[in-house]
């Protein structure tokens, strides 16, 4: 089978009431598929004093109550499934800080689904059953590399299943089997860049990829100039979480580059104030909130994500799009009462020519005030010499374009630790309370 070939689903240039039509089917049967099968969701439901036959209109939604990580936690590791074990066919699971990880299910209906989606989304890139795939997300229980894998394949490309790490062999592969379009988290790319440009001579432009869908991370506009101009590509985003479904969520279309197209006949979002709760309306920035439309083994009702963004009108697609994804309300540094994420500082780093795009930032303690420090690495190490100016234009920068006071340790080529898959962009040092 090879449904993915040429030319889009009916659904992506459906009429928005005919969207709106099979969104509210779709999520009726959802509702009574969660509160008739899925233990947390019988208590959830009956907690909230809500039942399915409250939900006339689609936005009767908002009657339903969210679900949270925690939700998820409490119900390890599989109360929150809707099926029997015996129709489950997939596991994965995110790891999570805290050690308790969250487990997410999948029925063979629902691979399938995911795979239609992400083969989908790879078209929305401009892919084909003509191209090489060349898969660096992590395989195993992330749902990058596995969900990637199903979906390249379900366009009929041909996929090199390479997972992350293993960075030389990498390169290796790139330049002995030319793959055209490759999928890998921004911040292991930009590992991969460095080699590639070592074993190119400095210059990667010219390798064979024409296509890079990135996701799973945060990731600026500056980044994706950077990437793009560094190897010669069009990058696009790649939107997904697991407890969702895993990437493939929202794909940016390449005709517009202009945020993620959000598959809405499987996902329902939202926006929500994440401190109040109240939905806002299109437009608006605060938390994205999805109910899953088609999922079998793991429904999802108003999942809130924790990231922040707004939904805009569709473009390339009937379906709404999502803004660049900000940061997620977790990541969020409060330094002297300023609001900062750490992609707002990755652009200014992109902005100066000297230094590299690798980039790490410690929350300190000094005094009774948190403090920011942001590691860097020089391009080159003949720019250390210069290495006062370039710290005082950072700092300079952050100051007039954010609004905080930063500390700046230039290091050399190398000196901050590279991604596998996912970059651990913050640390924190302060003092535990
Ligand atoms: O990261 C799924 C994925 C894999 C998406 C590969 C895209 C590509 P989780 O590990 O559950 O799933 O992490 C989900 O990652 O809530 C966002 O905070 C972040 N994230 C994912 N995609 C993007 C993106 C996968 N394009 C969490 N831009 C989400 C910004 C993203 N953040």
């Amino acid at each position: 089978m090879n449904k993915y070939s040429n030319t889009l689903d009916a659904i992506e240039t459906a009429s928005v009431e005919e969207l709106r039509e099979l969104q509210f089917r779709r999520m009726k049967w959802t509702l009574e598929h969660a509160y008739k099968n899925s233990p947390m969701y019988t208590k959830k439901f009956d907690e909230a004093g809500v039942h399915p036959s409250d939900f006339k209109c689609l936005e009767d939604i908002n009657k339903f109550p969210y679900t949270t990580k925690q939700d998820l936690r409490d119900n390890y590791p599989f109360n929150s499934f809707a099926v029997p074990m015996e129709d489950v066919a997939r596991i994965h699971a995110s790891s999570g800080t805290t050690g308790q990880p969250t487990v997410v299910g999948y029925t063979q209906n629902d691979i399938d689904t995911w795979a239609n989606i992400v083969a989908r989304s790879i078209r929305a890139a401009g892919g084909s059953a003509k191209d090489l795939i060349h898969i660096s997300y992590g395989y195993g229980l992330f749902t990058g590399g596995l969900g990637a894998h199903y979906g390249a394949e379900r366009l009929g490309a041909a996929v090199i299943p390479m997972s992350g790490g293993q960075t030389e062999k990498q390169v290796q592969l790139i330049e002995d089997f030319k793959p055209t379009i490759i999928m890998v988290t921004p911040s292991y790319c930009l590992n991969l860049l460095d080699k590639l440009e070592e074993h190119y001579g400095g210059d990667a432009s010219g390798c064979s990829l024409k296509v890079g869908i990135f996701g799973a991370e945060p990731w600026s506009n500056e980044m994706r100039k950077e990437i793009e101009r560094r190897l010669g590509i069009v990058a696009l985003d790649i939107y997904g979480l697991s407890e969702v479904m895993g990437p493939g969520v929202a794909m940016e279309c390449a005709e517009t580059k202009d945020g993620p197209t959000i598959w809405e006949d499987h996902f329902y979002p939202e926006i929500i104030d994440p401190v109040t709760g109240n939905v806002m309306p299109d437009g608006e920035h605060g938390e994205l909130v999805f109910t899953s439309l088609t999922k079998e083994a793991l429904p999802i009702i108003r999942y809130r994500t924790r990231d922040l963004t707004r939904l805009l009108p569709g473009t390339a697609r009937t379906m709404r799009r999502m803004d660049k994804i900000t940061g997620r309300s977790d990541d969020m540094l409060i330094i002297r009462g300023v609001n900062v994420f750490p992609s707002q500082i990755e652009e200014q780093i992109l902005q100066i020519e000297e230094l590299s795009p690798h980039y790490q930032l410690e929350v300190i303690r000094k005094g009774n005030l948190d403090h920011l420090v942001v590691l860097l690495e020089a391009k080159d190490n003949v720019y250390l010499d210069q290495s006062e100016m370039i710290t005082k234009r950072l700092q300079h920068q952050i100051k007039s374009m954010i609004g905080i006071s930063t500390t700046i340790d230039l290091l050399p080529v190398n000196g901050i630790p590279r991604s596998d898959g996912k970059a651990v962009r913050v640390r924190d040092l302060r003092p535990k309370e």
